[in-house]
């Protein structure tokens, strides 16, 4: 069964962080309607897409009326009559009609948030869920991934209180997804407990990690293993650590700075830096060790550890077909993260995902530092079956809203299913980077 685009309904909504965002409604001639909303990020790469926004003093400058109006008068002309079946077709007529790599026609917010809608709409219309679309388009077997959940957040989302932006965890050796976010529940509140108890707990960063008052970027990491081993699990056994350093966040003139200890470095001073933190804590996984703008740093980083650690690429990527190509023939990085808004449409970073799948690279979906209630990336992660889904901590309820929706899928997809169960042990990330 297919359908034809009747009409396009968009509206300004707000994120978590209380931004204007763009929701688009797309309703089909069979009177389906498949629903988009923009995410949007703090800590972004300058390769994005670029996100439309009106500027000026109100709303500071985030206001989406410009977005909207593009919806109406650009892109709902053009769409209108168009069969839902193509949708690969429309989200490249798009791109073609945009005409600039980082969207800067039609903006990446205006197109994520029609792109999503056109696919909820054709999943819809075809009377299947997200997740099984997604599998389709990309030829996948479907899994429940491993959650990778922030604990204590930082840089760009907790005002720079620390350099180094997510200290998460992930417990690949859980035997469901639900048990993985049962210890993550544990972990999550006996974090925040040590913090009450030394008196600096502040509240929650921008993707509800405790937001922490710590002297060093260490003395995150020390407080985390504390925080794992109070709830019984030996770190680094059944629970491991997972870092998004967002180095190009501090990455300045050349160097390092890490504010918060009043210290500078250079590329090898950082690498033997990351080097001693990688030996000393159960690190698994490391996002931007290096800044975007240093690739000679992150080509040695990845040439020095990529056999042990997964090396995800975020702002040095851009969930770019093209960077993931360019990164790969170089030797930077071994792992994608799959942010949509990043690149524009669906179809751009499904093809993304098929480049880093056919080098053996591993991919993980993930949320971006603003988000809304929209749960499609949950149905992507799981759709992919690329095994692994960052949507920030575990509070706030747009952050809940993915993991709850992983949890209802997989009470359909019944065991075995979880990217850590046993069968699944063999994914190239586990046996790599976690042993058995
Ligand atoms: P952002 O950061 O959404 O603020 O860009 C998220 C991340 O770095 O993973
Ligand atoms: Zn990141």
């Amino acid at each position: 069964m297919s359908g034809k685009i009747q009409n396009i309904n968009s509206r300004r909504i707000w994120d978590s962080r209380g931004h204007p965002t763009v929701e688009v409604d797309i309703v089909t001639s069979e009177g389906v309607i498949g629903r988009g909303r923009a995410p949007a990020g703090t800590s972004r790469g300058t390769r994005e897409a670029i996100e439309m926004r009106d500027g000026g003093k109100p709303l500071k400058g985030k206001d989406v009326s410009q977005a909207i109006r593009i919806i109406q008068t650009k892109i709902k002309p053009r769409l209108i009559g168009k069969w839902l079946d193509a949708t690969e077709a429309i989200d490249h007529f798009l791109v073609k009609e945009d005409g600039t790599s980082q969207k800067v026609n039609f903006g990446g917010n205006t197109l994520v948030a029609v792109s999503l809608a056109l696919h909820d709409a054709k999943a819809k219309t075809d009377g299947i869920p997200l997740w099984e679309l997604f599998a389709g388009i990309t030829n996948s077997t479907p899994i429940i991934p491993l959650p990778e959940i922030q604990i204590f957040g930082g840089g760009a989302h907790a005002s720079n209180r620390v350099d180094i932006q997510d200290f998460m965890v992930m417990v690949p050796k859980a035997t469901s997804f639900s048990e993985a976010l049962e210890v993550t529940s544990e972990i999550y509140h006996s974090a925040g407990s040590i913090l009450k108890q030394r008196g600096i707990l502040t509240g929650v960063a921008d993707e509800g990690g405790w937001w922490p008052c710590f002297s060093t970027n260490e003395e995150a990491l020390e407080t985390l293993v504390k925080a794992i081993e109070l709830t019984g699990e030996k770190p680094g056994d059944r629970v491991v650590i997972s870092l998004d350093i967002a180095a190009s966040e501090f990455y300045q003139n050349n160097q390092y700075s890490l504010d918060l200890e009043d210290k500078k470095y250079d590329t090898e001073q950082w690498i033997e830096i990351l080097k001693r933190w990688l030996t000393d804590y159960p690190i698994v996984s490391i996002e931007d060790p290096l800044a975007e703008n240093d690739p000679e740093g992150m080509i040695a980083f990845t040439k020095r550890y990529g056999d042990h650690y997964q090396i995800v690429g975020d702002d040095y990527l851009v969930s770019s077909k093209e960077l993931v190509k360019k990164s790969y023939r170089e030797g930077a990085c071994n792992s994608l993260l799959l942010k949509v808004n990043q690149i524009g449409t669906v179809t751009e970073a499904l093809a993304s995902f098929e480049v880093a799948r056919s080098y053996g690279w591993g991919t993980i979906v993930s949320a971006r530092s603003g988000e809304t209630e929209d749960t499609a990336i949950a149905h992507l992660a799981i759709g992919l079956g690329c095994g692994q889904l960052k949507v920030g901590s575990f509070s706030r309820s747009e952050r809940m809203a993915k993991w709850n929706e992983c949890l209802r899928i997989e009470e359909v997809f019944g065991e075995n299913n979880f990217a850590g169960s046993e069968p699944l042990r063999k994914t190239w990330w586990f046996n790599q980077y976690v042993g058995n």
